[in-house]
């Protein structure tokens, strides 16, 4: 089985599915076989990894309504980028329908449906990473549930903070009630921190006391290239300027913290 991550945050724009497919990106570059399953409705980290076009019934919502041991397998695909290390990548995408899944919230079980299909279905890569919705609520939960570990995904910005920490706590309180026990926050990674906002440099700098260990370095800055990345749904590979290389660096150092924290 892959280790698996869900990557989340109570707040929507916060850069967690930046953060999951630029990390993704890196540790297919370092080597490692990483699904990125689309726990979003709105697609985004699909769309992003080169997954688009009519995807038929084969995304992550079909695979969770199966409730069927290994039914996420029918719902891989690969990522869409020219780059050599692309083929490592593959995506169980996600389309406004896995908005459906939200009304099976009250059957008894259903938190562990995505668990179920993907059993069986990820042990061919090294990571399995969950790109969240901005929520606590159903869909997050079922990465929770199929998850060994979180890792909050923040903004240096007071709302942001507020979101990670309600995941955090959300995280360390709800792992039996999600039938996972052994669930645990592995990281937060600060993302998207710019340096003309004296509001963000206030806020780094009181990250390490509020998350203390949990906090990873190095933090992300924004850079044009990781939004053109994002918005060309290409790889950081072929941001050829020095904010691509240096975001391409940083993504490296976040990926090797992950392994270093998994293995
Ligand atoms: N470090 C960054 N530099 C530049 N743009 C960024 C950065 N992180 C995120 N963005 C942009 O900010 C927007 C929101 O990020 P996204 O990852 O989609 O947030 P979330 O998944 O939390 O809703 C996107 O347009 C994304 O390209
Ligand atoms: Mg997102």
């Amino acid at each position: 089985m892959a280790t698996r991550i869900a990557m989340g945050n109570n707040k929507g724009g916060v850069g967690k599915t930046t953060v999951t497919v630029r990390t993704a990106e890196a540790l297919a570059a370092l080597g490692k076989r990483v699904l990125v399953v689309d726990m979003d409705p709105q697609g985004n980290s699909s769309r992003r990894l080169g997954v688009v076009g009519d995807l038929g019934k084969r995304t992550i919502s079909e695979a969770i309504k199966a409730n069927t041991l290994g039914a996420a397998a029918n719902s891989i695909w690969p990522c869409g980028w020219d780059a050599e290390y692309a083929t490592r990548i593959a995506v169980c995408p996600s389309t406004l329908a896995l908005e459906d899944r939200m009304s099976e919230a009250g059957v008894i079980g259903a938190h562990r449906r995505l668990s179920i299909a993907l059993d069986g279905a990820d042990d061919g890569f090294d990571y399995t990473l969950f790109d969240c919705p901005p929520s606590l609520f159903h869909l997050t939960q079922l990465a929770l549930a199929a998850a060994q570990y979180a890792v909050g995904v923040t903004e240096p910005e007071y709302y942001s903070i507020e979101g990670a920490l309600r995941f955090r706590a959300f995280v360390e309180a709800q792992g039996t009630n999600l039938s996972n026990p052994e669930l645990s926050m592995l990281g937060v990674i600060a993302a998207g921190y710019d340096v003309r906002k004296p509001a963000h440099l206030g806020q780094l700098e009181a990250l390490p006391e509020t998350f203390g260990d949990l906090l990873w370095q190095p933090t992300i800055p924004v850079r044009t290239a990781i939004q053109d990345a994002d918005e060309s749904q290409g790889p950081l590979l072929a941001q050829r300027t020095d904010g691509g290389r240096e975001a391409r660096a940083l993504f490296g150092q976040l990926a090797e913290r992950l392994i270093k924290a998994t293995s």
